[in-house]
């Protein structure tokens, strides 16, 4: 038995005579009569009104257990807005459990507060419906995953948090060993070398609910301390690890939004590039990117004598775009890396009219209105350049001019796969890893790997693969190498020497040695999901206790200094300028 028989947003017209206790915050006090007064009562399932003494001192946010009778509200009286909005407590008994201070800030919802203080008094923000329904969507999620997990065979594992490097390649936090003066162990960024050790150990089907922590600068999707999905398993191919996957993320959506999400549909990086101009493509809306060079083949316009030509279409853009807006687009575009931006709007008659039709054909006006699939009122923009910074710079484009906001337009998962091996290639040559350098090549470019050189290297594809909501990136893995001589052969491609690949990534590859199933695997960040699922835009609002943009933490004050004997102790000295 606990201090209360119902919670205040439970009770009904059918709880009609009962006598109840309901336990939780004040959230209004209003004068009724001479004798009465209406107190809201708040708790986390929602608000019950109660007509108590009047002369009972009761304030905003004290804490109070309430018994009455739950009878019908006067007539004209329901508060349609509130599920208890038929009923109110009456003949209620009030006991006071805590009073409370008046609080920094308005406790209504969605009160415009600075986030500082927000977070000063995250105890307080807690209380609000939305953190509420927030943090109970991502404990769904959780739980979600953990038995999507167990149903699909994989165990729950715990790696250590105070370890050496991971190959994540962003910045360590590091941890000062005491016992071993001028040591220091890394924070794990994921828990990536363990579960491919745990492969090499039998655990088949590894998982966890993993703590990260990678120090670089956030933004609204990225914290210090961010929470991954992390799984591998052995003996499987990149399809059994996307339909692992795809069943945990399809049960975490459907126990938040009642429905499960289709099959989630797969398309390469390259044609992600070339459709979207994004690895991460937002596929909620249409205006895909349109191949258009070889119109300007034979083109008297200088600006189109390029290696590459593309152009969007944004439908009806003619009628909003003013000649400001345009101005703005086209310096938007240029900060991205644009030379310019031609841009044509469509007259009757798929008629274009536009700074550059000058300079163009007849029959590349026409074949341009035509492939763009053009009608009167729309708006065609076009980027002549090198194919990467056409289509780096329209895929922006595309996003500025019409992504829907967070929470609205669906969601739309997709996986991208073959992503290349390398990213890019260093003045001297050598090519720089997309991902760890333990992922595998796709089998058909593994030849290419003794052949390549220079640019080549890009389009080696490997075997690896993300998955992308509403163009943001959820997760990413990959099927790794588990043999010593084509992982020679990478570290060698990347200028890893033997004695770096030894100190860096020695106990893997020792590990190795004695025998490595095949393996893949995959993370996801279960911070992105859940803001995705809740409709917010920054994953602040689905962490319970998270660091500011600056990085710090206004309610315990963290980070704070270290005093000079706990400084001693570590075998630490403060360089003087930092002090
Ligand atoms: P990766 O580094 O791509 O892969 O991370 C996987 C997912 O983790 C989330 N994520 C973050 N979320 C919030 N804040 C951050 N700072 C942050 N950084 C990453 C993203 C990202 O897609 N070990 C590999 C996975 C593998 O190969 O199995 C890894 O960690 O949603």
């Amino acid at each position: 038995m606990t201090m209360r028989t119902h919670y205040c947003g439970e009770l009904r017209s059918s709880d009609i005579d009962s006598t109840v206790t309901v336990c939780g915050w004040v959230d209004t006090r209003r004068v009724h009569s001479e004798h009465l007064a209406f107190i809201d009562l708040r708790d986390h399932t929602g608000i019950i009104q109660c007509v108590v003494d009047e002369k009972l001192d009761l304030r905003s946010e004290f804490v109070v257990s309430i018994t009455g009778t739950v009878r019908s509200r006067f007539e004209g009286k329901s508060n349609e807005k509130l599920s208890t909005g038929e009923v109110e407590l009456g003949d209620c008994s009030v006991e006071l459990l805590s009073s409370a201070e008046p609080p920094p800030f308005p406790m209504h919802e969605r009160s415009d507060v600075d986030e500082n203080i927000r977070l000063r008094h995250r105890y307080l923000d807690l209380r609000k419906t939305r953190m509420q329904k927030n943090l109970r969507i991502r404990a769904k999620v959780n739980s979600a995953i953990r038995k999507a997990m167990e149903k699909q065979g994989f165990v729950e594992i715990e790696t250590p948090m105070l370890i050496a490097s991971t190959p994540e390649g962003a910045r360590d936090f590091v941890v000062p060993s005491r016992l071993h003066p001028t040591n220091f162990y890394a924070l794990p960024q994921s828990p990536q070398i363990f579960k491919q050790l745990c492969m090499v150990g039998g655990i088949d089907r590894y998982y966890q609910i993993a703590r990260c922590l990678r120090d670089e600068d956030l933004r609204a999707d990225r914290q210090f301390e961010f929470m991954q999905l992390d799984m591998e398993a052995s003996f499987v191919t990149q399809e059994d690890v996307l339909s692992f996957v795809s069943e945990a993320i399809k049960d975490s959506v459907e126990s938040i939004t009642g429905e499960r999400p289709g099959k989630i549909p797969t398309m390469t990086w390259h044609d992600a590039m070339e459709r979207f101009g994004s690895d991460k493509p937002d596929t909620r809306f249409g205006m895909e990117l349109i191949e258009l060079s070889d119109i300007f083949q034979d083109t008297e316009a200088n600006v189109f004598k390029v290696d590459c030509v593309k152009g969007i279409l944004y439908p009806k853009g003619a009628e909003i775009l003013g000649r400001n807006a345009i101005d703005s687009l086209t310096e938007k575009c240029q900060n991205w890396g644009a030379k310019g931006l031609a841009w044509f709007r469509v007259g009757e008659n798929s008629s274009l009219e536009g700074a550059l039709t000058k300079f163009m054909s007849d029959k590349e006006i026409e074949q341009l209105a035509s492939s763009m699939g053009a009608d009167a009122g729309d708006m065609v923009f076009v980027i002549a350049d090198q194919r990467r910074t056409v289509n780096h710079i329209l895929g922006l484009l595309r996003l500025e001019l019409a992504r829907p906001p967070v929470g609205e337009g669906g969601l739309n998962f997709l996986w991208i796969t073959e992503f290349p091996l390398f990213e890019s290639v260093t003045d001297s040559g050598e090519p720089i890893p997309a991902h760890h350098p333990f992922t595998m090549p796709h089998p058909e470019d593994l030849g290419m790997l003794d052949t390549a050189s220079g640019a080549e290297y890009l389009s080696i594809r490997s075997q690896a693969y993300d998955l992308v909501l509403n163009g943001w990136e959820l997760g990413s893995g990959s099927v790794r190498i588990h043999k010593k001589d084509i992982q020679a052969k990478i570290f060698n491609m990347l200028g890893i020497q033997d004695e770096e690949a030894e100190q860096k990534f020695g106990f893997l590859l020792d590990a190795f040695k004695y025998g490595a199933p095949p393996h893949a695997g995959f993370a996801f960040g279960i911070d992105r999901l859940v803001a995705l699922l809740a409709g917010e835009e920054n994953i602040r609002e689905v962490i319970a206790f998270p660091k500011t943009q600056s990085g710090s933490d206004p309610l315990t004050n963290a980070p704070t200094p270290l005093d000079s004997t706990h400084l001693e102790e570590l075998g630490l000295r403060l360089s003087p300028d930092t002090t």
